[in-house]
C-alpha cells in the first residue's frame, strides 16, 4: 500500500509543521520556547490513521464540526438523515461531519509558498449525498506558517446545492511538548455567553451570560483552578469533567477578533487565538484516554490538552436563532483562523490581543 503523503513547512523563525494529506492531520507542530528552543505545542498519535479515533486529533473536520441534533436537519423542507455516530442509544446524534467526515479523507495536497510563508494547500470534492449532506461541495484549506510565527488557516468552500458547512480544526495544543497535562497553562476567553447544553451536550438554544459561572474566562485563570472544581460544578461536571463549551465571542466586527490567550509558564510559550468565526469550542480533552497510542516516548491522557476549536455555534441548521450556516450556490463560505505563538516575556511587553485591556 502506498502511504499517504505528508509535507512539512518552515518559516526560518523558528517554526515548523508537518501535515498529512489523511485529514490535513498536523502531525508534528513546533513553535520556539522563551530561550528560543522550538519544541512540540500539539499531542499526537504515532500514526496519522489513528487520530481519528481518539478524539479526531489535529484534523480539519467538516462537513459540520461540531453536534447535529434530532436525527438530521431540514433544509428547503427536505430532511437530511445524518449518521448518529456520537452519545451511544442514550443520546445519539451526529458529530464532526458523520461515520466518515473530512477527518478521513485523504484530500489532494501540495506545498507551495503564500504571500506571507510557506503552505499547505488541501483540496477536496466532497459529493452531493457526502453523508447524506446535500451539493457537491468543492473545499479548499490553507495552512500557513507565517513569518511572524503563526499558523494561520484559511477554509473555503463553494457548493452546487444549498448546503450547511462548519468547518474547523481539532489541535490539541499542549504547550509544554506534551510533558504533562495542561493544569499549570493560564486559560484566557474573550466570550460573556455560552451555548447552554442538555445532557446529550446539544443546545438547549439558551445562550446565557458566563458571569458568575466556571465558564468565565475572561480574565486569565490557571485551568488545574477549574479542573479542580469539575467533580461539583454542574457546568463542567456535565461534559466530562472540564471544559467541552461552545463560548459566543465578544465581537467587534466582521473579520480577524481576538477569541482566545493560552500560555505555559513553564516552557514561556503563548497562543492568541484569532478568527472571524463567532464561536469557539473550548475543549480540555475530557475524553482522552491513557490508552492513546501518543508519539513515541510520550503517554497522554485526560486534560493533556486544550482544543480551540473555532466555529458557528452546534447544531445551527436546528437553531433558527442560531447565526445562519447555510451555504448556497453562487456564495463562498470563508473562513480564518490564526493561532499566533510567542513568549510571556514579549506578551507582557505589550500583546495587540486586548488581554490586558479589562
Ligand atoms: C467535542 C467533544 C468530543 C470531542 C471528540 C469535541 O469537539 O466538543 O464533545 O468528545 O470533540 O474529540
Amino acid at each position: 500500500m502506498k502511504a499517504t503523503p505528508s509535507f512539512t513547512i518552515r518559516n526560518g523563525s523558528g517554526m515548523s509543521l508537518t501535515a498529512s494529506a489523511l485529514g490535513g492531520i498536523v502531525t508534528s507542530l513546533r513553535a520556539p520556547d522563551a530561550k528560543g528552543r522550538p519544541g512540540e505545542v500539539l499531542l499526537a498519535c504515532a500514526r496519522p490513521e489513528q487520530h481519528h479515533a481518539n478524539g479526531y486529533m489535529n484534523a480539519i473536520i467538516g462537513r459540520y464540526g461540531n453536534r447535529i441534533s434530532r436525527g438530521g436537519f431540514a433544509l428547503d423542507g427536505e430532511f437530511r438523515a445524518l449518521a448518529q455516530n456520537s452519545g451511544g442509544r442514550k443520546h445519539p446524534c451526529s458529530l464532526h461531519g458523520g461515520a466518515k467526515g473530512f477527518d478521513q479523507k485523504v484530500w489532494q495536497a501540495r506545498r507551495f509558498e503564500a504571500a506571507d510563508g510557506p503552505a499547505i494547500e488541501f483540496t477536496t470534492l466532497s459529493p452531493d449525498g457526502d453523508e447524506n449532506f446535500p451539493g457537491n461541495l468543492f473545499v479548499r484549506v490553507v495552512y500557513t506558517l507565517t513569518r511572524d510565527n503563526a499558523w494561520r488557516i484559511d477554509y473555503l468552500a463553494t457548493t452546487d446545492r444549498p448546503t450547511v458547512v462548519n468547518l474547523t480544526q481539532h489541535a490539541y495544543f499542549n504547550l509544554n511538548g506534551g510533558a504533562r497535562d495542561v493544569s499549570d497553562h493560564v486559560v484566557q476567553v474573550n466570550a460573556s455567553r455560552f451555548t447552554e447544553v442538555d445532557a446529550a451536550l446539544l443546545p438547549t438554544g439558551r445562550v446565557p451570560p458566563v458571569e458568575g459561572t466556571a465558564l468565565d474566562l475572561r480574565d486569565p485563570v490557571r485551568l488545574g483552578d477549574r479542573f479542580a472544581l469539575a467533580a461539583k460544578d454542574r457546568l463542567l461536571k456535565g461534559v466530562g469533567g472540564g471544559f467541552d463549551h461552545n463560548f459566543v465571542l465578544d465581537r467587534k466586527g466582521p473579520g480577524l477578533d481576538f477569541a482566545a490567550f493560552f500560555a505555559d509558564p513553564e516552557s514561556g510559550r503563548t497562543m492568541e487565538v484569532w478568527t472571524t468565526e463567532p464561536c469557539v469550542q473550548v475543549y480540555s480533552a475530557n475524553f482522552l484516554e491513557p490508552s492513546t497510542p501518543a508519539r513515541r516516548g510520550q503517554k497522554y491522557g485526560r486534560h493533556w490538552a486544550v482544543c480551540f476549536e473555532t466555529q458557528h455555534a452546534p447544531d445551527s441548521p436546528n437553531q433558527p436563532s442560531f447565526p445562519s450556516v447555510r451555504l448556497d450556490p453562487g456564495d463562498v463560505y470563508r473562513s480564518t483562523t490564526v493561532y499566533a505563538f510567542g513568549t510571556l516575556d514579549a506578551h507582557e511587553d505589550g500583546c495587540s490581543c486586548g488581554c490586558h485591556d479589562r
